[in-house]
């Protein structure tokens, strides 16, 4: 293999994981390009945080008691450090704050691959559903390429650039072929069938958006897991499909 080649793999690979990690410098995309979004809009979004600390990733409320984020997101933490805000358009104040009781990561979750990153977080107790806090049902398929979906986060708003949001931000993304996404991360990364595609140039999630949710036609489809930079043509952002993943999350939860 030349060395071209091999300096490239290790870029792509230093730059495509996960929250907290360094990105290497390229130009940047700059949820990049979303809108201010209210929790009134999105109420099922909730933000997963250390016990003492910030926001570090977002999840969706699947059931009163039971939120969707990514495997990523809870690899080598325990429950005990863990609660969920939810029912707050900020990550940092308002709403509810609940603890979490339990960690559910599938066997076959893959952290090298990112394959089946999803984690399931149990609450200590069922919350109380409100105009600002409700649950979003799972999606049984994927929606075709080219659906309109929205991803909502608190995350990066600029590749590269601690630039988390302290309001919620929301962007539109069409669902990329699987396919075509595969060909675009290709030799690299593989796309396997538990994950989704969506996003196009300059629209996309970012660092600090992984384990929230994909909405397309008022179900939630996908959770953020990884992508190369953010927002970068012909770099759709990578989702973990919950339709792929469905049978697992309906286990857990007993949905
Ligand atoms: N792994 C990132 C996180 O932990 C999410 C990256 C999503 N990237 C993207 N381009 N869609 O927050």
């Amino acid at each position: 293999m030349n060395r071209l080649l091999l300096s490239v793999l290790a870029l792509i690979a230093l730059s495509v994981c996960c929250e907290g990690h360094s990105d290497i410098d390229l130009p940047s995309g700059k949820i990049i390009n979303g809108m201010p979004a209210t929790i009134e809009q999105h109420p099922y979004q909730v933000s997963v945080q250390t016990l003492l600390g910030p926001h570090f990733c977002g999840g969706a409320l699947i059931k009163e008691n039971f939120v969707l984020t990514a495997a990523h997101c809870v690899e080598g933490r325990s429950a005990l450090e863990l609660k969920v805000r939810l029912g707050s358009t900020s990550w940092a104040y308002g709403g509810k704050v609940v603890l979490v009781k339990s960690i559910n990561v599938p066997n076959d979750y893959n952290s090298d691959t990112l394959d089946s990153d999803v984690a399931v977080l149990k609450l200590i107790f069922p919350v109380i559903l409100t105009s600002k806090i409700r649950t979003i049902e799972l999606a049984v398929s994927e929606p075709v390429a080219g659906t309109n979906a929205v991803v909502t986060g608190w995350g990066n708003t600029v590749e590269n650039v601690p630039s988390g949001s302290l309001n919620l931000q929301a962007v539109e993304v069409p669902i990329v072929d699987r396919a075509d996404c595969g060909t675009s991360y290709n030799p690299f990364r593989s796309i396997t069938e538990r994950m989704m595609c969506a996003g196009t140039a300059g629209r996309d999630a970012c660092q600090g958006d992984s384990g929230g949710p994909l909405v397309a036609n008022g179900q939630l489809v996908g959770v953020v897991s990884w992508g190369y930079g953010c927002a970068r043509p012909n770099y759709p952002g990578v989702y973990s499909s919950v339709p792929a993943l469905r049978s697992y999350i309906t286990q857990v939860t007993g949905l």
